[in-house]
């Protein structure tokens, strides 16, 4: 090799060196590679672990060229050919091989061709394309020579740059651990431990949106998405997606992991990727092993972004396997709490009765016999008639001491929350989806007069209502009241778009159906402007 050429060479090596992030380092060595043998073009083919270029990386075509000219190879024609035999390729015109399927439209002409297999720790990961040698010359064996020795030097900064990106992910991975850690023994609640697992899933996976998915209490064979972060979150949030239909639901049932490098080319997977199309890699992870699935964890980046890469869903499995543990975790520290506050009404309510009602029975019999000498003292008249009234006082204050022991007793299983509780909590739920508070107004006998299994389409209904208004009227303030007399009405209203005359009523069909199964009504006013929901059931089904 000339000495100006091994000059060019270790140049080339050392930028290629420098620095230890793989995708920096990756760039380099196209651009360096290019500028050894004067190529015009030049590219750098990543192979995924389906041995198929998962990644491209160009020199000399401009950003609109590259838009012009569509999606990258995957690893047909000539690509194809230095992948399936990785051995360096030289040739002086690229449409005259036999390998050639052409250029797709929009692609500039190209003739000369070098290619040259990259390869790290033993195995290829990658090849360098060269055409067009400037000064309109074939490449020569010295030209193959030199990419070679870039190439070969080029792999140990490759690997290095691995390496690097391996220990980071790693890095990632525990810290998002800790921070859920933290969040459960800090006793977090269980939604709020979700939202953490689904930020940090997104850090140690580099994805641009992720989002867990739980089996929803109302809908059966649903999965619900609990929380979400990232691209299009608000819109995820609150979706259900039906069990058997979806990628997310094939995870959920077998309890392994689904991979695709492009969900916008699989049918079933838009569904639960909205908004649809902005979507390509994407994976899901079971939580929990096989067996004892309790909810699936989806990541996924923009179209035309890496695929996840093995280790990448590696590390996130075992990353879902802790977050499923500390989910858990949350959840029973909740049951506890509720089990904590039973235990304390029931002392409360026990002293009460053995010791507050006690003294006063005791009291109120020692002032019964003070107001008894008091009236045999014609002068004492007043005295008397005041402690009388203090003994009736007395009597009142026992009365209303056992109301409240009945009232705690009652409110004893922690299951069983008042409707106007779960009502409220469902609202407040809601505020996170819509970025602001609904107005409440809550009318009548709501905990005593409404069986359960209403209360229960009640919080269903609401629910849905509100993820409406989060997901497609585009509000500014919604007003939700629920009147009880002798009938139960429901009525949730926004200021928002308002509901298009094609709409295809999916979820507003299902509140109709609940309605007419309890013999009552349901109606979707138009305002002007928004939408106005009412829904009516009798008391006496
Ligand atoms: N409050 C609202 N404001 C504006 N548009 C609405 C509102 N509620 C519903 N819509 C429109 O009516 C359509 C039908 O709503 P529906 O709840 O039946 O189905 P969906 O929300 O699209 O799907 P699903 O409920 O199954 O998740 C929606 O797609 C939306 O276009
Ligand atoms: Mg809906």
């Amino acid at each position: 090799m000339p000495a100006d050429d091994v000059d060019v060479l270790l140049g080339a090596v050392v930028s290629v060196g420098r620095g230890l992030e793989l995708s920096t380092t990756l760039r380099r060595l196209v651009r360096a590679a290019a500028d050894l043998v004067d190529a015009r073009y030049a590219a750098l083919g990543i192979l995924g672990d389906d041995g198929q270029i998962s990644q491209f990386l160009t020199v000399g075509l401009t950003d609109s060229e590259i838009r012009a000219i569509g999606p990258y190879p995957r690893g047909k024609g000539i690509l194809g050919e230095l992948i399936r035999h990785p051995a360096p390729l030289r040739l002086p015109d690229l449409a005259a091989h036999p390998g050639s399927v052409g250029f797709p439209p929009n692609h500039p002409p190209m003739r000369t061709f070098l290619g040259v297999p990259l390869q790290a720790h033993g195995s290829p990961f990658g090849n360098l394309y060269l055409t067009d040698k400037r000064g309109g010359g074939e490449f020569t064996a010295e030209d193959q020579r030199l990419v070679e020795g870039l190439a070969s030097a080029a792999s140990v900064a490759v690997e290095n740059a691995r390496l690097y990106s391996e220990a980071q992910l790693r890095e990632r991975w525990a810290h998002g651990n800790d921070e859920i850690s933290r969040r459960v023994l800090a006793g977090d609640a269980p939604e709020d431990v979700l939202d953490a697992v689904a930020a940090q899933a997104m850090a140690v996976a580099e994805a641009d949106l992720a989002a867990l998915l739980t089996p929803d209490d109302d809908l059966p064979r649903h999965l619900r998405v609990r929380a979400a972060v990232g691209v299009g979150a608000g819109r995820l949030l609150g979706t259900t997606v039906p069990i058997g239909a979806t990628f997310a639901a094939e995870t959920y049932l077998s309890g392994q992991p689904t991979v695709t490098a492009d969900a916008g080319a699989d049918e079933g997977i838009t569904v639960a990727t909205q908004p649809a199309g902005t979507v390509g890699p994407l994976a899901a992870l079971p939580l929990g092993g096989p067996g004892r699935t309790v909810g699936v964890l989806t990541v996924g980046r923009r179209r035309g972004t890496p695929p996840f890469p093995a280790v990448v869903v590696e590390a996130l499995g075992a990353f879902a396997d802790q977050a499923a543990v500390a989910l858990e975790l949350a959840e029973r520290r909740r049951d506890a709490e509720r089990l904590a506050v039973v235990r304390d009404r029931d002392r409360i309510a026990r002293d009460l009765h053995d010791l507050a009602i006690q003294r006063l029975y005791a009291t109120g019999l020692s002032l019964q016999g003070v107001s008894r000498r008091l009236e045999q003292r014609p002068d004492a008249e007043p005295d008397a008639e005041r402690v009388t009234r203090a003994v009736d006082d007395v009597d009142e204050t026992i009365s209303l001491i056992r109301t409240t022991i009945r009232g705690l007793r009652s409110a004893d299983d922690p299951r069983r929350v008042g409707l106007r509780s779960r009502f409220i909590a469902e609202v407040e739920a809601a505020t996170r989806t819509l970025g602001f508070s609904p107005a409440v107004r809550l009318d009548g006998p709501i905990d005593t007069l409404v069986p359960p299994a209403t209360a229960d389409h009640l919080v269903a209904v609401l629910r849905e209502t509100l993820s409406n208004v989060a997901r497609h009227a585009r509000a500014t303030r919604v007003d939700v009241t629920l009147r009880v007399r002798d009938d139960v009405v429901m009525t949730v209203s926004d200021d928002g778009t308002g509901v298009p005359d094609d709409a295809h009523l999916s979820g507003l069909a299902n509140l109709e159906r609940r309605a007419e199964d309890l013999g009552g009504s349901f109606e979707l006013e138009r305002g002007d402007p928004g939408t106005t929901v009412r829904w009516q059931v009798p008391l006496e089904q």
